[in-house]
């Protein structure tokens, strides 16, 4: 069986991509910065199914056993992959299974990493390279923006021009420029009950959205300097404002969304005082209620033992700042 795997990473949005210009081809209202993580990664293994007359989608559980795939994972891959087929005028039936190494669907960008990692696979099982200079806008076709993020490594830019919002991601700086931690708590590792795509589409239902697009711009580059010229500083000011303003714009949607448990802000006063008390440490949650907390290297390990002792952390992940997708020799069948 010719089969390819790839794993792909998820990324934690310094900056967030929060609002559509258009629906139908995922373009973003504002250019989004992210870190590229480590650990947490999907993997992808497909093959073509030579008799088969349909595609096949499989999901390796934590048990190892390859079950198939849920009904919204599944729905998730059906929409990609006739934009990845289009492309490579590719049509026979495939054998498509992943999996992930961290929560699904809990604010940790498992769509990002699952997406890309598709893309990925299907451009290395098409006999192009990972360094293919389409595959942030293939990923994007997914229908998540921050899939589109997860192809490159380090810190990355989405999309790479920002005055005009359009094209594929950018890579800022790479891993090794600045090599964050990222401490993520688990606070629920439950599917979120609303979805990213939903928040999107509310977004401009709140009143304060374009304030938040005015600002966005200088936040941007702060955020960019900050992490060129590794001044923590500046970056946490900016992460955190963002992190704050994403949720403001969620809870002020009509209808309101509400990401954030009482641990989630827990952990973000916490993590505030730890800084009022010298330490490089900020916080940011995307789209659920679990939080990254971002710190270097050398402040990792006093910020960690301040913050297990916080209530209601039901488990950590301790990831930091990673390379983009890789291709595997080994698969998931
Ligand atoms: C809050 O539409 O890319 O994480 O499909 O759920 O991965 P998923 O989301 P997507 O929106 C991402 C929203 C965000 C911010 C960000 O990652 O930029």
């Amino acid at each position: 069986m010719n089969r390819t795997s790839v794993s792909s990473p998820a990324n934690i949005a310094l900056i967030k991509y929060w609002g559509m210009r258009d629906a139908q081809n995922t373009l973003p209202n504002n250019a989004s910065l992210s870190m590229t993580l480590s650990r947490c990664v999907s993997i992808c293994t497909l093959a073509p199914l030579p008799g088969g007359s349909a595609d096949e989608f499989l999901w390796k559980n934590r048990h190892g056993e390859l079950v198939p795939a849920d009904p919204t994972l599944r729905a998730g891959i059906e929409h990609h992959l006739p934009a990845l087929r289009e492309h490579f005028d590719y049509w026979q039936p495939l054998r498509i299974a992943t999996t992930n190494t961290f929560p699904t669907g809990a604010g940790i960008a498992s769509s990002a990493a699952g997406f890309s990692a598709l893309a990925a696979a299907f451009v290395v099982h098409c006999g192009q390279s990972l360094s293919y200079p389409a595959l942030s806008d293939l990923a994007r076709l997914s229908g998540s923006g921050s899939a589109a993020r997860s192809v490159s490594g380090g810190f990355v830019q989405w999309p790479g021009n920002a005055q005009q919002l359009s094209g594929p991601a950018l890579q800022i700086a790479p891993a090794q420029h600045w090599p964050l931690h990222d401490l993520i708590a688990v606070v629920d590792a439950r599917h979120k009950t609303v979805s990213s795509r939903q928040g999107h589409l509310l977004a401009n239902s709140s009143e304060f959205y374009p304030t938040r697009l005015k600002l966005l711009p200088e936040r941007l580059e702060q955020a960019r300097r900050a992490i060129l010229e590794r001044d923590f500083t500046r970056l946490a000011d900016a992460v955190e404002r963002e992190a704050i303003e994403l949720h403001l714009i969620a809870m002020t949607s009509q209808p309101p969304i509400f990401y954030w448990k009482p641990a989630t802000l827990a952990i973000l006063e916490r993590v505030r005082q730890l800084r009022s008390e010298g330490m490089d440490v900020c916080a940011t949650i995307d789209a659920g209620p679990n939080v990254h907390v971002l710190c270097t290297a050398q402040h990792g390990p006093k910020v960690f033992s301040a913050l297990r002792k916080l209530p209601d952390i039901q488990h950590w992940i301790f990831d930091q700042i990673g390379d983009g997708p890789k291709r595997l020799e080994q698969h998931l069948f």
